[in-house]
């Protein structure tokens, strides 16, 4: 464990230290070097279009202060204690800010319990911060139901996408300006660097060699390099799972079920965090959701986890739905496998 965590410590060092390098020279782009070099530095060395985002350099004084408006929902600004974003919720409460799959250009559900599991990480509702910054669409899918137009909006635009989430999924305000940028920058400095793609040794190659390339060449290896990470995610929702999808247990996975229940209901209702609904792992609560599992309500599994919650007036917080791509329906059903083993236990 101590080793590892060892590891982690020297690697995100050595993570800081060489984004830093490859920052010191924004603007021009020198020689690729794979440990060092951003994704956004080798792919506007072969010509690519900027991303409407595009930031040349991070400042680390502003990324950390975006760190802290992320997770505690406010920082030191100007001697001051800033106003907290939202009452109810911080960042974090939905979104992870590592990296949520063993491959990058996955969003395959298993994938994401896995490395979640391996690796002591949320089972969350919304998409990872790590690598948003390489992103270029935004609340895609079935967002656009939900938020219409604020979510065509922030399709294609990170900074509209982070006040729709601060005001709207954080039931919060708009962030001021040195707010919004501090955010960026955060992003910035946790950008997707060319060792956290699976390049092929000839990619390796051409990219090494990237003052050789004609045109068509590049335009080709910006195509595989985009197609090696994902620049947006999906997302279905779904409505309560219908009774001939419901297993109730049958041949589910118990053990991925306690982690989703771990790692993603308990994140948020262990203590009552952020909501009245004390959720925990006795009997009596499992026996909760066992007796309403067959119904069409908020206390069937079945129904809220695709469903959530809404936000009103009085009651600002709200559970966000898990889309089919944040939990599948097979980890749904592997989530009421373990509630009826504890609710029998
Ligand atoms: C209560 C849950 C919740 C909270 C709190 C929350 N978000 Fe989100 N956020 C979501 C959901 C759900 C999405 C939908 C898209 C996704 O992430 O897959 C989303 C999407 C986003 C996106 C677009 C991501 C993408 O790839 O489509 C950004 C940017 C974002 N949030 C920023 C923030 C910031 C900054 C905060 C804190 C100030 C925050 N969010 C707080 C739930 C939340
Ligand atoms: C991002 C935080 C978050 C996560 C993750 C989360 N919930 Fe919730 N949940 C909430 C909030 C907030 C409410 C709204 C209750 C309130 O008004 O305070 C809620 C409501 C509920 C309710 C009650 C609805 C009602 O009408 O009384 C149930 C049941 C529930 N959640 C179960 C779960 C289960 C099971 C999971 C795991 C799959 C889960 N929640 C994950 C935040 C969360």
């Amino acid at each position: 464990m101590i080793k590892f965590l060892l590891a982690i410590f020297i690697g995100t060092c050595l993570t800081v230290l060489l984004a830093s390098f490859s920052n010191s020279n924004s603007g021009e782009v020198s020689k690729i070097e794979f440990d060092s070099t951003s994704l956004e530095t080798a792919l506007l060395s072969l010509g690519d279009e900027k991303l409407l985002h595009s930031m040349p350099s991070f400042d680390e004084e502003k990324a950390k202060l975006g760190y802290e408006l992320i997770t505690s929902g406010r920082t030191l600004y100007k001697g001051k204690k800033s106003k907290l974003i939202s009452k109810h919720f911080v960042c974090t409460d939905c979104h992870n800010l590592t990296k949520e799959f063993r491959n990058v250009g996955s969003e395959s559900t298993d994938d994401r319990l896995s490395y979640a599991i391996n690796n002591g990480l949320n089972f969350l509702p919304a998409s990872t911060f790590w690598g948003i910054y390489n992103r270029t669409s935004f609340y895609n899918g079935d967002y656009v139901d939900k938020y219409g137009e604020m979510a065509l909006d922030s399709r294609d635009t990170l900074e509209n996408a982070v006040q729709l989430c601060a005001k709207y999924c954080s039931s919060g305000r708009s962030l001021k300006e040195w707010e919004l940028e501090a955010i960026m920058h955060y992003y910035k400095k946790n950008e997707l660097q060319l060792s956290d793609l699976n390049l092929t040794k000839n990619s390796k190659s051409q990219l090494k060699n990237n003052e050789n390339l004609n045109l068509q060449e590049k335009i080709d290896l910006i195509k595989s390099l985009k197609g090696n990470y994902r620049q947006s995610y999906s997302a279905t929702f779904l409505g309560a799972m219908p009774e001939n999808l419901r297993k109730y247990g049958e041949n589910g996975n118990v053990e991925n079920g306690e982690a989703i229940y771990d790692r993603s209901c308990l994140h948020c209702h262990a203590y009552k965090r952020v909501t009245y609904l004390s959720l925990n792992k006795s009997r009596l609560t499992a026996r909760m959701f066992w007796r309403n599992r067959k119904n069409y309500s908020d206390k069937s599994l079945y129904q809220i986890i695709r469903w959530g919650t809404h936000a009103k007036a009085a009651r600002k917080q709200y559970m966000p739905r898990f889309t089919k791509e944040k939990m599948s329906d097979e980890q749904l059903n592997d989530l009421v496998a373990y509630i009826k083993q504890l609710a029998k236990k």
